[in-house]
């Protein structure tokens, strides 16, 4: 066993004792009931249980849950889907999501947000040419399965956020 603390969604969860070999995914459905992130195949393939990591240095990118211990997350900051909208309004990339309606049943849904906003975020830091755009959307969306096959209007959601803020994410 081991004592964790994590803060999630800007709140600190812990200190909490959890087994060294229970997943992220269970730790956060089934301990916090946080259960906006899925449990897809299991063994990190499709990755509908993508969750965001907030390093220190401001930067962010995602990572599975399932195959992931909670353990390696202690003293990490993360956010779920529960923490993207703010004050109940939506963000803009799940405001495009629906807009689109990119998704269909749903599962994979809260991944792909988690690595819409990583490239989003990643994108204002290091813009790129509206020409590179699209292979740079595809790139980042790569790894991530829809059963329903829904990619191509996620990938026009992504492109909608940058193309409604050119001067944030194009050089
Ligand atoms: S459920 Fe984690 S990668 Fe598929
Ligand atoms: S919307 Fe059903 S798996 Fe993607």
């Amino acid at each position: 066993m081991t004592t964790v603390r994590i803060t999630i969604n800007g709140h600190v969860y812990g200190p909490q004792e959890v087994r060294d070999d229970l997943s992220m995914n269970s730790f956060l459905r089934e301990y916090l009931g946080l259960t906006g992130t899925k449990f897809g195949c299991g063994v990190g393939q499709c990755l509908s249980c993508a969750i965001i990591v907030d390093d220190p240095d401001g930067t962010s990118s995602t990572s599975p849950t399932c195959i992931v211990p909670a353990v390696n997350f202690n003293g990490k900051s993360i956010r779920t889907i529960e923490g993207h909208a703010r004050n109940g309004a939506l963000s803009d990339l799940q405001k495009a999501f629906v807009d689109h309606f990119a998704f269909q049943c749903g599962y994979c849904t809260a991944g792909f947000l988690a690595e819409g906003q990583v490239f989003l975020e990643n994108l204002a830091r290091n813009k790129v040419p509206r020409a590179k755009l699209e292979s740079a959307i595809a790139e980042a969306l790569d790894g991530h399965l829809c059963r329903c096959t829904g990619y191509i209007k996620y990938h026009q959601a992504v492109r909608d956020v940058v193309l409604a803020n050119p001067g944030l994410y194009l050089v």
